[in-house]
């Protein structure tokens, strides 16, 4: 077990090495379990964590401001448009002036090509921690809590288990590639082999896919690109299928939108969900476009998590906070 994450960042999935995330792992399930059996459990007393928002949420603010609550300490929602950024604060003074006032920030940026940069910006600034809610490129707390989840549904032994990464289509937004990026640098340390599937015009970033090779190499695990949906469903254990936005070949909108629409055919559905194998579970960070990106039968179906998912947000986040902001 790794005791010394305070003061630590997480921006990207590997800030962490796969030790500290386990250490993250078994401190959240030791906090899920004080909350089932209404055992106070206030480690961050007193403590603070400002939360800025520049990108809607429902789970993410959700989870991290009850997860404060419930550690004793108090969140504050601070939506960036309320704020003076727009009239001149920049990334430093958010750094230097909010890390002098809470004992954490936590920041969701999406902006294409910006999010990231600007967290990493408020972080070299800030005298406390920086946890990424959400950025362009990794969603790390999302991450941390579909580990969690695939460990309770499949056992610590994830060793050949085969966990597709699929694009989806759907029609409601370009949504960020921060969540199958974080995926396929996670997953591959802990065993899983992965297999990445999306149609052609919807690549992720080429330094991340070597990188999640590179550690696929390291922890001696699978990792292969395919672009059919249905051969990447065969016989595999964790499906986890969800839209991006085809963020390397336009920013804009409309023309991104027109790409996403020669693809509607990539839907989780029944018909795909057998091809897995019948213990195979489906897995979505929510929000879904239900029935464009995933049928309501497959989403409220027997082998579908996403609550269960979604409720292990408050706990890794929990733990991440407790271990780094005391
Ligand atoms: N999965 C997730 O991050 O949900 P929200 O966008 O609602 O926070």
């Amino acid at each position: 077990m790794q005791t010394n994450l305070r003061g630590r960042d997480l921006i990207c999935d590997l800030d962490l090495t796969k030790e500290e995330v386990e250490t993250v792992l078994d401190v959240a399930w030791d906090l899920k379990r004080k909350r089932a059996l209404g055992e106070p459990h206030a480690y961050l007393r007193d403590k603070t964590l400002g939360m800025l928002f520049f990108f809607s949420s429902t789970r993410t603010r959700c989870s991290f401001e009850a997860g404060m609550a419930q550690l004793g300490g108090h969140a504050a929602f601070i939506e960036s448009k309320t704020t003076q950024i727009a009239h001149g604060d920049t990334a430093k003074e958010i750094g230097e002036i909010l890390g002098r006032y809470f004992d954490g920030i936590a920041i969701r940026h999406c902006d294409w090509d910006y999010g990231n940069k600007y967290i990493n910006w408020v972080a070299e600034a800030s005298r406390s921690p920086v946890l990424n809610m959400q950025c362009d490129l990794y969603h790390p707390f999302q991450c941390l809590a579909d580990l969690m989840t695939i460990i309770e549904k499949k056992g610590r032994d994830l060793r050949g288990k085969k966990m597709v990464v699929s694009w989806a289509y759907a029609s409601s937004y370009l949504k960020p590639m921060s969540v199958p990026q974080s995926l396929i640098l996670q997953m591959g340390r802990f065993g899983l082999d992965i297999t990445l599937a999306y149609p052609p015009g919807f690549e992720l970033m080429p330094a991340i896919v070597d990188e999640a090779k590179a550690q696929a190499r390291r922890y001696g695990t699978g990792f292969e690109i395919v672009h059919d949906m249905d051969a990447a469903f065969k016989d595999a254990d964790i499906v986890y299928a969800k839209s991006w936005g085809p963020m390397l070949a336009t920013t804009d909108p409309g023309e991104g939108k027109a790409l996403q629409d020669e693809h509607a055919r990539w839907i989780t559905d029944e018909r795909r969900m057998a091809l897995a194998k019948p213990d195979a579970i489906y897995m979505h960070p929510l929000p879904a476009d239900r029935d464009i990106e995933v049928t309501s039968g497959v989403m409220d179906g027997p082998n579908s998590v996403v609550f269960d998912q979604a409720e292990n947000r408050l706990h890794a986040q929990k733990a991440v906070m407790a271990l780094t902001m005391w």
